[in-house]
């Protein structure tokens, strides 16, 4: 694969490495591992996978909203030639915002996430889009937001994207405070676009995060192959199975890799050894679900005006647009 053009790595020197987050939550109780650790090339390809799934509607309603309203959301995002997205994903949906020309000129697109191999996919999809130039940010949201504001010269509107339920993965407080650093990103007028899944039935989210196919426990299950590969660590992967469970008081599905048996792990770069009771699990990701009220509420807190949003009530998805007050 052919390197990130544009590419700043601006969290490299702050942030923890792969093995200094396993080794911290696999050794904590109970034991996590960190959601990003996930998105390695085959995580993201079984992802992929998932967006194509019948049980999982988040990103066809999604995309069904952004290719409906783009026109409004462009117009009522003040005509931003400067659009960020954090979390793109393989960048189909900021293609579909993006598809048209625009009369007002090029787009300067930033993209940021902690997976490289997403944001090749991603920059690769979008490049084929005329008037459209990117800029990867590997990084944190945080950190990535901090680089683009540093590099913000003019006073063009920008256009901050979180899309795909992406505010799910982040528990409450920390999900405020991403909104809170959002905001210190943007200045009066500029916007904030995001979609959050819903709270709906427990079987119909059970389905979702556990597909009959098995594609979602092969995409929660490769997590340990990839830190057998980049850790060097030994777990059985056979030894665990996909367990999503739906929380109802914390409005969340909870995702996690359950020991099948009494079972030793070594994690040689992370210094670890951990031995593991039979059905003792490895919490890997949470994804909240949201109300509309939940949503607006939240993004007033953090200084958003009262926002725009449209709803798909099938697949219960909503989509919301905020302006920086
Ligand atoms: N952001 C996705 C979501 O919350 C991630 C996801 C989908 C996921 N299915 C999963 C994470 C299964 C872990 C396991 O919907």
């Amino acid at each position: 694969m052919s390197p990130v053009e544009g590419s700043t790595d601006t969290a490299q020197a702050a942030s923890p490495t792969l093995a200094d987050e396993v080794g911290a939550q696999l050794r904590d109780q109970p034991r996590r591992l960190p959601a990003h650790a996930l998105y390695d090339p085959l995580g993201s390809a079984l992802f992929d996978a998932i967006c194509h799934l019948p049980w999982y509607p988040i990103t066809r309603a999604e995309t069904a909203l952004l290719s409906a309203h783009r026109g409004a959301i462009l117009e009522s995002a003040g005509r931003q030639t400067r659009v960020c997205e954090l979390g793109p994903g393989n960048g189909e949906k900021l293609a579909i915002l993006l598809q048209d020309p625009l009369p007002q000129g090029t787009h300067d697109v930033h993209l940021i996430d902690v997976s490289s191999t997403a944001l090749e996919i991603a920059t690769a999809r979008l490049e084929r889009l005329p008037q459209v130039s990117v800029t990867t940010h590997v990084a944190r949201y945080q950190d990535g937001l901090r680089s683009l504001d540093a590099t913000r010269v003019g006073d063009e509107p920008l256009l901050v994207c979180l899309l795909g339920s992406n505010i799910g993965n982040f528990d409450p407080d920390d999900a405020r405070a991403l909104l809170g650093e959002i905001r210190q990103t943007l200045r009066t007028g500029d916007t904030l676009l995001i979609g959050a899944d819903l709270v709906k039935p427990a079987a119909t989210l059970h389905a979702a995060y556990d597909d009959p196919l098995g594609v979602t426990a092969a995409f929660n299950r490769n997590v340990l192959v990839r830190l057998n590969r980049d850790l060097g660590a030994d777990f059985d992967v056979d030894g665990f199975t996909h367990d999503a469970r739906w929380n109802p008081r914390a409005r969340r599905m909870e995702m996690h890799l359950v020991s099948r048996r009494p079972q030793r792990v070594r994690v040689p770069a992370a210094d670890l050894v951990i031995d593991l009771q039979a059905s003792e699990s490895i919490w890997t990701e949470s994804s909240y679900k949201y109300d509309a009220p939940g949503v607006d509420a939240m993004l007033q807190q953090v200084g958003f005006v009262p926002a725009v949003q449209w709803h798909d009530a099938d697949a219960g998805f909503l989509l919301t647009l905020a302006a920086a007050r």
